[in-house]
This record gives structure tokens, sequence and C-alpha cells, in this order.
């Protein structure tokens, strides 16, 4: 009981410092890790004084030298690219920011949230930074928040989400870049004199050409066990920024947040802008415990149902497109029954009457069944599924427009689109203009409608295939500057809505592919379709670059007809490593493939809590030679999924055996093959966990496209 009360104080104690009871503060964030240290100077400014592995005795603090200002400002004396700049009633753009408290409390997660409040001498600003540390994951989450005191506007012009800066030899920048069907591609730079800026500026699809995330080594490039490195994220689903800048010195200082390119905001007297988090975490021990540190923290604190479950499915998209009929549908769901999965999906195609979305040309925005397709509507469809013992899901994206569509016809006020101009479409469509109430509401009601009418709707998979084109609000009027931000914030409003009506039905976060996919948009959505390519060679590069930061309970990997040339086992093996789904008709396999995927889908649901729940080791990265590894382990060290790739292997090549990481030195542990082809489980002996992470097995081998699955259990 005592203890209890002693609990409950400490969880609700607040600690206020303040700058007139100690003048020279020092401020310690720390997770078990990680220590980053703030200090106010003697000029009341607050320094990030340290950045860097933890210190453990606070003697040492007051050796720490200053550093650079925590929250650099425009105006001031630091030459370089600033976090803040806020033009003032009088047209002074300057602001300085002195420290005047900080407080630390502990939030519902149980980590510690250190808020410190800055002001400005001069004009009435304040602005607050927040620090939330995830001790266990060795997490930091950090946002600003400026509040204009002013009794007339000011102009946000830059407002960053975080600075960090750092001190060390050499700075090597990884970046996942691409295009449609062809993303997260990995590649790295080293950062010299001068800045390097990663953005976006596309705004709904904002992801298409680069993921929300980057990883920055210090003196040697990181690899998957050594070297300390940065990772970061922003929780954003719109334009982002991340600037990195060596100043004279060799000092690098790396500012994350909304892209301010064409993002001048007004904010009102006593209004406040709180700026998306940014995330990130400090490995001394390489990019796969940076990782895991981020999967664990997502499943634990983020992701939208981040411990449950999740559902094995058929979609029909890439089986029928958009042709397909209420007999069709139904079959297909017979071949899900068939495959042993939870769930039939179906895809874009099924809605617009005066104009039937038969292509992807018209129709989007009209959300009523297509009566030549459905005349008995979605819930033949519910009750189908359900009569077959399966869930049903379908597809969406409420936030597009066809100019082809009723929707256009009545609402083109609606519609983000230029006045005075001729209109130029991506994929045949234009984005709806979130910034609106009114818009909000009419994409709230395309979910709200369809599961009021049909609530055995159990998943959607929501869609956003344009970036914002014709930038223009008729809603913002003069604050056509806002539309990017204000875009993002509705469709936020939107998905806060339909979460707190409808908690725990899951979504599927699509963008054209992986056009989308961030931490915000991942407090909604429980998962997300890293891209439309399929094919499972590509896929293997694709699921590792978002497994950098994204866990694999995110990524939903599908078995096509994408590749013809890879064996239907090496497709399976490929999508188990993710959420694991098929998107193919069975009369595009054969019978023994068919039996095949059975046990794979039976192998899976046995392991899934391995593959999805368990702590990820990449042992062997696809881009450093012919082969790739990865491997899922159990937190409790009892169990473990390994899978290897042979992707283009040389003639006679040397093969390396695959080490394995993650496991209990001291176990003994059984290592079976699985997910053979149509043969018997093969047992490949009981070992150590030593000589398993020092020897490794012979996993691979030189036949083009060939995987292999083990199953490691603790052995009896
Ligand atoms: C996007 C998605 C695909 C599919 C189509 C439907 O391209 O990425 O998976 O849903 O739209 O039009």
């Amino acid at each position: 009981m005592f203890k209890h009360l002693l609990n409950l104080l400490l969880l609700t104690t607040i600690c206020t410092f303040t700058a007139a009871a100690a003048p020279k503060q020092t401020i310690k964030i720390e997770t078990n890790k990680t220590s980053l240290i703030l200090k106010v100077a003697d000029n009341g400014r607050l320094y990030q004084s340290y950045l860097g592995k933890r210190l453990t005795f606070d003697s040492d603090i007051n050796h720490l030298p200053d550093g650079i200002e925590a929250y650099l400002t425009h105006g001031m004396e630091d030459y370089f690219e600033p976090a803040l700049h806020i033009q003032h009633p009088d047209n002074n753009h300057s602001t300085e920011l002195i420290y005047k408290d900080h407080k630390v409390t502990t939030n519902a997660d149980g980590a510690k949230v250190t808020t410190i409040t800055l002001y400005d001498p001069q004009y009435p600003v304040t602005v607050v930074m927040n620090y939330v540390a995830y001790a266990q994951n060795d997490v930091i989450v950090a946002n600003t928040e400026i509040i204009n005191n002013h009794k007339k506007p000011v102009v946000l012009h830059k407002y960053a989400s975080s600075l960090l800066s750092f001190n060390r030899s050499r700075y090597f920048l990884t970046e996942y870049s691409g295009d449609w069907a062809n993303e997260a591609n990995m590649s790295q730079t080293e950062l010299n004199f001068g800045k390097k800026v990663l953005d976006t500026k596309l705004g709904s699809r904002a992801n298409m050409f680069l993921s929300e995330f980057f990883q920055v080594s210090f003196d040697t490039p990181a690899t998957e066990t050594h070297g300390e490195v940065l990772v970061g994220t922003l929780a954003w689903t719109g334009n982002f920024r991340y600037t990195f800048e060596v100043d004279q010195n060799k000092k690098l200082r790396v500012i994350s947040g909304i892209n301010p390119y064409f993002s001048q905001y007004t904010l009102q007297s006593g209004k406040s802008f709180v700026t998306p988090d940014f995330i990130f975490t400090l490995s001394n021990n390489g990019l796969g415990d940076a990782s895991r540190n981020l999967h664990s923290w997502a499943r634990d604190y983020r992701l939208n149902n981040g411990k449950g479950d999740r559902m094995t499915l058929l979609n029909n998209w890439e089986a029928t497109y958009f042709d397909f009929d209420e007999q069709k549908l139904p079959q297909l769901m017979d071949d899900a029954v068939k495959l042993g999965v939870d769930l039939f999906l179906l895809d874009d195609g099924w809605f617009g009457n005066k104009y039937p979305r038969n292509g992807d040309t018209q129709g989007l925005g009209d959300w009523q069944e297509t009566e030549s397709k459905l005349p008995n509507k979605v819930s033949y469809l519910c009750d189908q599924a359900a009569k077959k013992g399966i869930k049903f899901g379908i597809w969406i994206e409420p936030e597009m427009v066809n100019p082809k569509s009723e929707l256009y016809e009545k609402h083109k006020d609606w519609v983000i689109t230029l006045p005075n101009r001729k209109e130029y479409y991506f994929r045949n469509q234009l984005v709806l203009d979130l910034s609106n109430p009114k818009v909000q509401d009419f994409v709230f009601g395309v979910v709200d409608h369809l599961l009021t009418e049909y609530p055995q709707i159990a998943f959607f998979k929501w869609d956003c295939n344009s970036p914002i084109t014709n930038i223009y609000s008729n809603y913002l009027n003069d604050k056509q500057s806002h539309l990017y931000v204000d875009y993002v914030r509705g469709l936020y409003n939107v998905l806060n809505r339909i979460k707190a009506k409808y908690p725990n039905v899951p979504m599927m976060l699509c963008s054209g592919g992986g056009g989308r996919g961030d931490y915000e948009a991942l407090k909604y959505f429980t998962e997300f379709w890293p891209s439309d390519n399929t094919d499972p060679l590509e896929r293997i590069y694709i699921q590792y670059g978002m497994s950098m930061v994204f866990p694999s309970k995110t990524h939903c990997a599908h078995v096509t007809t994408w590749n013809r040339n890879a064996s239907i086992k090496f497709k399976v093996d490929v999508a188990s490593m993710g959420k694991l789904g098929f998107d193919i008709k069975l009369t595009d396999m054969s019978q023994s493939d068919l039996t095949f995927c059975q046990q794979a889908v039976k192998n899976y649901n046995r392991l899934k809590t391995v593959i999805l729940d368990g702590d990820m080791y990449r042992l062997v990265s696809p881009y450093s030679g012919n082969h790739a590894s990865t491997m899922f382990v159990s937190p409790d060290k009892q169990k473990a999924v390994l899978f290897a790739f042979d992707m283009n292997p040389r003639y006679n090549e040397h093969l390396l055996p695959v080490v394995m990481q993650g496991l209990d030195e001291n176990k003994q542990y059984t290592v079976k093959e699985i997910n053979r082809y149509n043969q018997d489980d093969h047992t490949v002996g009981t070992f150590s966990g030593q000589y398993l992470m020092t020897v490794g097995i012979n996993a691979f081998s030189h036949n083009h496209l060939s995987s292999r699955v083990y199953e490691i259990n603790i052995a009896k």
C-alpha cells in the first residue's frame, strides 16, 4: 500500500525549476543509454551541451562545453540555418529566446516529459520545447510549441520541431529514396561543409520520392552491429524537411520539421502552433540496435493496436483490377478460404453510378456501390464472407476526386484547384480540400456511412494516389500558405473522429504504394503498404529499407504474379517477413503451389507473434552481395525464425554461413527448416546459441531466387 502511494506520488510529482532559483540550469534528458544535456549559459539562453552515450556521473556535466543554441532563431548572432523565424507585428523578424523555467512530469506511458519554457525579452512570444524520453526503448520524442502573446498576429516563416547538434570527426548520412514501385532505396553520402536538405513538397502523397526517415553515423559508417548512429523520423503526414548542416567548426546541426516551403503560417493573438513530433534514437551498437529501439517503441506506444494481432488476407486488386462483379467476388472469397487467410479485401472499382469506376479515369468521390456490378450492395458481400467464415474489408480513397464524378460536379469548391488555370492531373484525379471542415465531414462520412450501413466491415485499405497539385484552396482565401499544413491537420481531425467512433477497425495506409508512411499516421493505421511493387526480389530491398524504422508488423506484404521467374515459395517466404497477404487468383497457381501456400499460411499463423512482435536482426544485407537474411527472435529468446534468400548468386561462389544474433548463448536450440516446397520439415540439428551466433548455419545456396525458412526453438 505504502509502495503504491509512493509510486503514485512519484508519477504525479511535477518538479519545477526556475531561472531565479538556480541561474545556471542544467537540464538532463535521459534514456537508459543516451543523455541529452541542455545548459542555460550566462546570457540566459539555452544551449545543447551534449548528445551521446549516457553520462552517469553528474560531476562530469560541469565540464561539458555550452555547445550550440538548442533552438536557433533567425536574426541573432549565429550564422547558420535557424530553427525558428518569426515575423513580429512591427516587421522585426528576429527572436531571442531566454530560458524561463522547466518542469519534469511523467506521461501516461510512464515516460519522462521535460518541458522547457523560453521567452523573448522584447516581444511577447513563448516557445515551449518538449522532450519525451522513453528510457527502455532509448527513444526521445521532441516537439515545440510557439505561442503568440502579441495583441496582433505574427507570421511563422520557420518552425522546426527540433534542432540537434553533434561534434564528431565525420558524418555519414543515409537516405531512402526512390519513386513509385521503387521505394526506399538506400544510399549514403558523407556530409562536409554546407547543407544537405532532404525534403518533400508533394503534400498528400508526401513520401513518393523519399521515405520520412534518415540515419547519420558518426566518425565512420555504422554497420548493423557497430558504430554510433542517430536515426530520426518526423511524425507528419505531409511536407517535411530535414536540414543537415556542417558548420565551419565541423559541427553538424540537424533541423527537422514541417517543410517551410510555401507554408508561412499566420498565428493569431493568443494562439499556439504545435509542431509535429520528431522521434529519434541514438545507438552505439549500430543500425540493428537503433531499429529495434524504434520497433519496440512503436509497438509499445505508437502504432494503432501496436500490441494486437494482424489478419492475413486475400486482396482482389491484382486478381481482377476493375473487372469484377457480384459473381466473381464470392469465388475469390472461396480462394481466400482455401488459402486459410482471415479476410477478403475488396479493392478499387466498387463504386460510382453516373460515372462507374471501371478504370482510374472516373467515379472517384462517388461512394455508392455500382449497381451493375453490385446490385445487392456491399451487404451481400459481407454476408457471403460471413457464410464462408472469413472477414470482409474494403478499399477507399476518400481524400480524392476524379473530375469526372458527381462529387466534382456538385462541389467543385471542395477541390484543391487553381482558379484561372487549366487543371492538370495526377492519375486523372485531384485532391479534396481538407482544410475545409465541410470536406472533413464528407471524408469522415465515407467511413462512417460504410460502417453504419455495414457494421460487418472489418478492415479498410485507405489509399491516396495523388500528391497535392494545382495548389489553391477556395476555403482559405488570403491564407493560401496555410494549405499544406491545414490539409494535414484536417486529415488528422478526420482520423481522430474515426478512431474515436470505431477504435477497433484496423486500417491499412496506402498511397499508390509507399507514398505515405510516418509515425503520426500510424497512430491511426495498423499497417501500411510499402510498395505497389510486389516482385519478391524487389520487396527484399524495399522491406529492408522500411525496416530501418518501421517494424515488420506494419509492412503489408502480398504474394502476387509479379516476377514469373520466382517460385511461389520464394514469394511466400519474402511476404512472410511482414504482414502476409495474397493478391492472386488460385487459377494462377498449380495444385501443388496451393498445397504449399496452405501449409505456409499455417506456419505463418504459428510463428507470426515472433515475426511481428519479436526483435528483428538484419543478418545479411541485400545491398552487400547476392544473398539476404533476416531473423526474428521472441523477446524471451525461446523462439526464432530465420529467412535466407539467394537473389542472384554467382557460379560456384563461396557461400558463407549465416551467423545469427539475439539468441541466448548458453541455451540449446533446435533448428528446423520449414516452408519446404511440398516436402516435410527438415531438422538441421541442435546447437548452442553460442554456436549459432559464432559459426552459424549454411542457409544459402547457388540457386537463383531460392529461399529457406528456419524455425528455431529452445531445445526441450
Ligand atoms: C493504388 C494502390 C493499389 C491499388 C490501386 C487501386 O495504386 O497502391 O494497391 O489499391 O491504387 O486503384
